[in-house]
């Protein structure tokens, strides 16, 4: 009899596709970012730029020192200037996770590049100490304290490392009553967005509420690309609203609140293999702890991997491991 684990790997399993063989960046490349009404405040508040042309340079200006730490997308299209949590996610719900951390829950921001997160939740009014931030690259958090103005004033702590590492933070599992994780989950291949769930889900809380919430690219259909022109010799998967359930409920254990949301900017006509790409939302809240504890107890995931070699899916096994490398 297939374990659970392998019925639903079978169910979000996508023949691999092809991405162009390369890219011309320049279409990725924004000359002139538009700032939207909470980035001017923000920028304005926070930072201290009024002028948006020269707020305009120096988003630029940090951008090109950011593009040669690391090729994303997200860096050269300056995505993450207008994200911000109140209008992804609704102010009602936004303001309890707010009230939440001010009372000493505590937030960890999975991929945080910049730091960007952290300080909306700070100018927001959390208290620093409470608001974490992690990233396989430090250089990347360095650079946001130029892009924020806030060398000598920003304080909120920060750990360099891989989130699939299951010794990375270990100290601290069980500690986050929040983790958010944005433009993450799409970098990876399924093998790497299963091992990463497993690790949010020991870093997060054991107790009922506590939540994993953030966003990144999806599509109305499942679509695993073998290959990424930029990041070489790596793939990637775009989940549906299915598929990012099916799989967050079989890689966690223990019983969770799934809300997940597909949007497109501009509605494009959806074709029926490639469906319509849009961004992917999700909140996920814990309902029940962890009892029964499919890893084995030692806080490996050594158990649940056997049972993913286990699973015919041969078109990802070159990307094993692409978390340590993304
Ligand atoms: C596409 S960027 C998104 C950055 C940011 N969250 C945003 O919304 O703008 C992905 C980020 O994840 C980081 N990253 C990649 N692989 C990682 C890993 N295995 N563990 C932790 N961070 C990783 C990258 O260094 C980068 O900062």
């Amino acid at each position: 009899m297939p374990s659970a684990v392998v019925l639903a790997r079978e169910r979000i399993s996508v023949p691999p596709e092809v991405l162009p063989p390369s890219v011309d960046v320049k279409d990725w490349w924004v000359e002139k970012p538009e700032i939207g009404p909470w980035a001017k405040r923000f920028f304005k508040e926070y930072v201290g730029i009024t002028d948006q042309d020269e707020l305009a340079k120096h988003l630029c200006s940090i951008r090109e020192l950011a593009w040669d730490v690391f090729h994303y997308r997200c860096i050269a299209s300056l995505l993450f200037v207008n994200y911000n949590l109140s209008e992804a996610y609704g102010t009602e719900w936004y303001y309890d996770v707010l009230q939440r951390l001010k009372k000493g829950d505590k937030v960890l921001d999975v991929g945080c590049a910049f730091g960007q997160i952290a300080r909306n939740f700070v100018f927001d009014g959390a208290p620093a100490e409470n608001v974490w931030s992690m990233d396989l690259r430090e250089a990347f958090w360095d650079l946001g304290y130029d892009m924020y103005k806030d060398r000598d004033t920003f304080k909120t702590p920060f750990f360099e490392g891989d989130i699939s590492d299951h010794e990375f933070m270990k100290e601290y599992d069980g500690k986050f009553d929040f983790i958010h994780a944005a433009s993450f989950f799409h970098i990876f291949n399924l093998e790497s967005q299963y091992k990463v769930v497993q690790r949010m889900t020991k870093l997060l809380s054991s107790k009922p509420g506590s939540v994993i919430f953030g966003r990144q690219v999806g599509c109305s259909v499942p679509r695993h690309f073998s290959s990424h022109p930029i990041r070489l010799g790596k793939g990637l998967y775009m989940h549906s609203v299915q598929s990012f359930t099916d799989m967050f409920e079989d890689a966690a254990p223990g019983k969770w609140d799934i809300q997940a949301w597909l949007t497109t900017r501009n509605p494009r006509p959806e074709s029926k293999e490639k469906g319509r790409p849009g961004r992917l939302r999700f909140i996920i809240t814990r309902l029940e702890s962890d009892e029964v504890d499919v890893t084995g107890g030692d806080g490996d995931v050594s158990n649940l991997e056997k049972q993913l070699e286990e699973t015919v899916i041969s078109d990802l096994g070159d990307n094993v491991g692409a978390a340590k490398t993304a």
